[in-house]
């Protein structure tokens, strides 16, 4: 294998950047293949003319970001490079996650450049900041075990059937009650449908919005400029073009709005996904007043309006929509009660609810109705509050020792951002380097943290680099434990 960098000795770089920036740069270009060798320091020392010291530190870094492994009798080879980064979200155990363990590092013994710390190979122990993540340790499962145990009698014979593509009658009743008491969410029960989750129940507008004037053929969707990707492909698949707002540090630009020439736009106001800014009273005003210049209809997404940290948990926009007629509003359980359960539920404006019954099909039916049983039982007994109220004390502990850590130990360099609400934070930072080294370094150090880049509607525009932290499934001493290593591995 040849490897030609022009390496200059009077640069303030240091040769081993200059090396390892020059050998990354062959890998991601695909012209130093997966499974190549890489020539022993020795060699490369003597083909560059150069002391083996820099060749051992390029080597050192490109085996702690992974581009590169090492294994006794086989040297160092080139490793599979993937420029695309999972999310946190489609992670499917809270085991050890499924992606190989990064490389062994068996280098000859030498003084660790302070500035790579490396961790990898040692660590069993990941430390998983996945999106998606919830605390389980206070789940009441004996008192769930009982309701859902109470359904399995003769008497229940309908839980067992398909059930209403609407929704259970009983459930969307509850559903009405709690989404006023918990989000001030204003709307009977005959307007109520219920999904599997936000994806299904985003799936479900799409479809009834075919057959009106928000129909794909009348409009885009408007929506922030970096959203759920997941959400986003649905809405695509129904035919609609995304038009991306900016996000301003109160919510969407209005302007943007007017100008887009959409008459849907999609938002999370009570916590922006993914960079967590909450939507002033004054935005949501103007969003509603917008709505009304417009004919506009807005897609609120609540998907974790109950866990706001500071201050009382910010009402839903439908209910300040007076006359409820341009808000769709959509509730999930999956971070309130656990993403398993594949419940959620929406609140439609009256012509909507109309159309809705004709626009539903029989495969709508996916929501379990012995899940939704089990938790209206659940909420008739005052228990969702209960649980509710708790986990956010629960998440409020996790998140003020993770904005603690980050302040001891990532501040100024790193910024973070949405640390008022919900289960994730981002992380943010212009010292020049990008989030997939980001990446890579911490999962040296046996950390996993996700992209952001994977959520922007406008791949194109350039932002600092930004890293998801999800910390609902780790404990306080995993958190703190888990930003002292980022530190370790992300200082220069
Ligand atoms: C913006 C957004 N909405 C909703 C959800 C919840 O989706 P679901 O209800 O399908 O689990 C997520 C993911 O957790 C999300 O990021």
């Amino acid at each position: 294998m040849e490897l030609l960098p022009l390496l200059d000795a009077q640069s303030v770089e240091p040769l081993y950047s200059q090396l390892y920036r020059h050998i990354r740069g062959e890998i991601e270009a695909g012209r130093l293949r997966a499974g190549s060798r890489l020539p022993s320091v020795r060699k490369l020392a003597a083909h560059l003319g150069i002391s083996r010291t820099p060749v051992e530190d390029a080597y050192q870094q490109l085996l702690a970001e992974g581009y590169a492994a090492s294994r006794p009798r086989s040297g160092i080879t080139v490793q599979i490079y993937e420029p695309e980064f999972s999310r946190g979200f489609y992670r499917t155990s809270s085991a050890e996650p499924g992606r190989k363990e990064s490389p062994r590092l068996v280098l000859p013994a030498k003084k660790a450049d302070p500035s790579i710390p490396v961790h990898a190979g040692e660590k069993t122990d990941w430390i998983d900041f996945s999106y998606g993540d919830i605390d389980l340790s206070h789940f009441p499962f004996p008192l769930w075990k009982k309701l859902l145990g109470s359904c399995f009698s003769p008497d229940h014979r309908d839980l067992f059937r398909y059930g209403d593509p609407l929704g259970e009658s009983g459930f969307r009743e509850a559903l009405s009650d709690y989404a006023y008491r918990a989000r001030a969410v204003i709307c009977p029960p005959e307007r109520i449908v219920v999904g599997a989750g936000t994806h299904h129940s985003t799936e479900q507008i799409c479809r009834l919005l075919q057959r009106t004037p928000y129909s794909a053929a009348h409009s885009p969707i408007a929506v922030e400029q970096s959203m759920s990707d997941g959400i986003a492909a649905i809405m695509r698949q129904h035919g609609y073009r995304l038009v991306p707002l900016r996000l301003e540090p109160d919510g969407i630009r209005i302007e943007d709005l007017y100008d887009s020439g959409a008459r849907i736009v999609y938002t999370t106001p009570s916590h922006q996904f993914p960079h967590g800014m909450v939507m002033s009273i004054g935005k949501r005003r103007r969003l509603l007043n917008w709505a009304a210049d417009v004919g506009g209809l807005i897609v609120e997404d609540d998907y974790d309006g109950e866990f706001r940290y500071a201050g009382l948990p910010i009402p839903s926009l439908q209910g300040l929509d007076a006359a409820a007629n341009c808000v769709v509003y959509m509730g999930t359980f999956s971070r309130a009660l656990a993403p398993a359960f594949r419940l959620s539920y929406t609140a439609l404006p009256p012509a909507l609810a109309i159309a809705a019954k004709a626009a539903l099909h029989p495969f709508d039916r996916l929501a379990s109705p012995l899940h939704q049983k089990t938790l209206e039982l659940f909420m008739a007994g005052g228990h969702m509050q209960r649980h509710i109220r708790k986990m956010r004390s629960v998440y409020q502990r996790k998140m003020a020792a993770l904005l603690a850590a980050v302040r001891r130990c990532l501040e100024p360099r790193f910024r973070v951002s949405g640390g008022g609400a919900g289960l994730h934070v981002l992380l943010e930072t212009d010292d020049g380097r990008d989030e997939a080294q980001l990446i890579r370094l911490a999962e040296a150090a046996g950390v996993r943290v996700y992209p952001t880049s994977v959520y922007r509607i406008d791949p194109h525009r350039g932002e600092s680099a930004s890293i998801l932290l999800g910390f609902g499934g780790l404990d306080e001493r995993r958190i703190e434990e888990g930003v002292r290593r980022l530190a370790d591995v992300w200082k220069r």
